[in-house]
């Protein structure tokens, strides 16, 4: 468990499956309802945050979550995957798949806690990268991630719904 002055860490387990799926929805519609079609949302949210996929997630050895509260209110989440493959890196990569705050928190450092903590996780389990995929529009996101040290390297394609987006790929290197 990592805690900063208002914000605490914590590890998920299946007692926290309503509160990802919850979480996970709300955070995706309130981040891209304003730049997506409702229904390229909806078949993802659908998809992607029903109670049962996250139950398979939780299960699965190789993804771990996280969620940051707040003051006690839970406020923001990770989603990790070990062992990620990006082409071109030497040394294993640890994908943060996921991280996301609710509007009302953006601004209190609940983003930042939740890196600090993916990259403690990281270097202690001997990752030499961090990775992740990023819409190429989402610049607020872009912005973050270059706070922290990321470098785009490469692009791929994302499947929204019945749209597909143009992601970057962006690595820190954790090697020093
Ligand atoms: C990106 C996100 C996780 C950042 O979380 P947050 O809690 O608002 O960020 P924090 O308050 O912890 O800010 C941490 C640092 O990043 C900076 N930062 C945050 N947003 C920024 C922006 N839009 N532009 C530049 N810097 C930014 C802050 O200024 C702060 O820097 P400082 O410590 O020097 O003051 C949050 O905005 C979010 O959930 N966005 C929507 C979901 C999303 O797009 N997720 C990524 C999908 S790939």
């Amino acid at each position: 468990m990592l805690q900063t002055q208002q914000v605490r860490l914590v590890p998920c387990a299946e007692k926290h499956v309503a509160l990802l799926a919850e979480l996970g929805a709300s955070t995706f519609e309130e981040a891209f309802s304003q730049t997506h079609p409702a229904k390229d949302l909806q078949q993802y949210i659908q998809e992607t945050y029903q109670l049962e996929a996250i139950k398979g997630n939780l299960k699965k050895s190789n993804v771990q979550y996280a969620v940051a509260y707040f003051d006690f209110q839970d406020a923001g989440y990770v989603k990790l995957i070990k062992d990620s493959n990006i082409d071109g890196l030497i040394g294993k990569a640890l994908e943060l798949e996921k991280i996301y705050v609710r509007s009302q928190f953006k601004g209190k450092k609940v983003g930042a806690a939740l890196m600090q903590y993916v990259i403690n996780e990281a270097v202690k389990n001997g990752y030499s990268w961090l990775s992740l995929g990023v819409w190429q529009e989402n610049k607020t996101a872009i912005a973050f991630y270059e706070k922290f040290g990321f470098k785009t390297i490469s692009t791929r394609k994302f499947k929204l719904g019945q749209t597909e987006c143009d992601d970057f790929i962006m690595v820190k290197d954790l090697r020093n």
